[in-house]
C-alpha cells in the first residue's frame, strides 16, 4: 500500500468538480485517508512548490494556487503514486484531451496552468507534500 497527495486546484473547485473528482478516485479503488479545504497563503504556496522555484512559471503557479480555495486529499492504494498520475493525465489539459481524454485534467482542466489537479509525482514528493498539508492526527 502506498499514499499520495492530491490537490483539487482553484479552477476545479470553482467549477463545482470536487465531488466528481473525489468519486473518480473512489471508483478507481483508492481509500481517502485525509481531506480538507483551505486557501494557500502566498508564502505557503511558494514553499509547497519550492522545487519549481527556478522555473519561469513559478510566480504564475503561486498566484494561481492562491487565487481561491483548494481541496487536498491523501489517497491510499496499491502503487498509488504512479496510478494517480496516470488517472490525472498529462500536465497540459489541452494535450490531455488528445492523448488521455478520460483523464481528470482532460475532463476538468483548461491548459498547463489551470489544469484542475496536482498529484505527488514520486515517493520523495509525497513524503514532502503529505506532512506539509496534514498533521499526523488528521490522517486516518
Ligand atoms: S511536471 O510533470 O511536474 O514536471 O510538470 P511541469 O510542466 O514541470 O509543471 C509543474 C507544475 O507547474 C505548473 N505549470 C504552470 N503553472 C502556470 N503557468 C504555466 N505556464 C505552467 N506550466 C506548468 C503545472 O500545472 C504543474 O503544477 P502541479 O501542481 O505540480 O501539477
Amino acid at each position: 500500500m502506498e499514499r499520495t497527495l492530491i490537490i483539487i486546484k482553484p479552477d476545479a473547485v470553482e467549477k463545482g468538480a470536487i465531488g466528481k473528482i473525489l468519486d473518480r478516485f473512489i471508483q478507481e479503488g483508492f481509500t481517502i485517508k485525509a481531506l480538507k479545504m483551505f486557501r494557500f497563503t502566498k508564502e505557503q504556496a511558494q514553499k509547497f512548490y519550492i522545487v519549481h522555484k527556478e522555473r519561469p512559471f513559478y510566480g504564475e503557479l503561486v498566484e494561481f494556487m492562491t487565487s481561491g480555495p483548494v481541496v487536498a486529499c491523501v489517497l491510499e492504494g496499491q502503487n498509488a503514486i504512479s496510478r494517480v498520475r496516470e488517472i490525472i493525465g498529462p500536465t497540459d489539459s489541452e494535450e490531455a484531451r488528445k492523448v488521455a481524454p478520460n483523464s481528470i485534467r482532460a475532463l476538468f482542466g483548461t491548459d498547463k496552468g489551470k489544469n484542475a489537479i496536482h498529484a505527488s509525482d514520486s515517493p520523495e514528493s509525497a513524503s514532502y507534500e503529505i506532512p506539509f498539508i496534514f498533521s499526523e492526527l488528521e490522517i486516518c
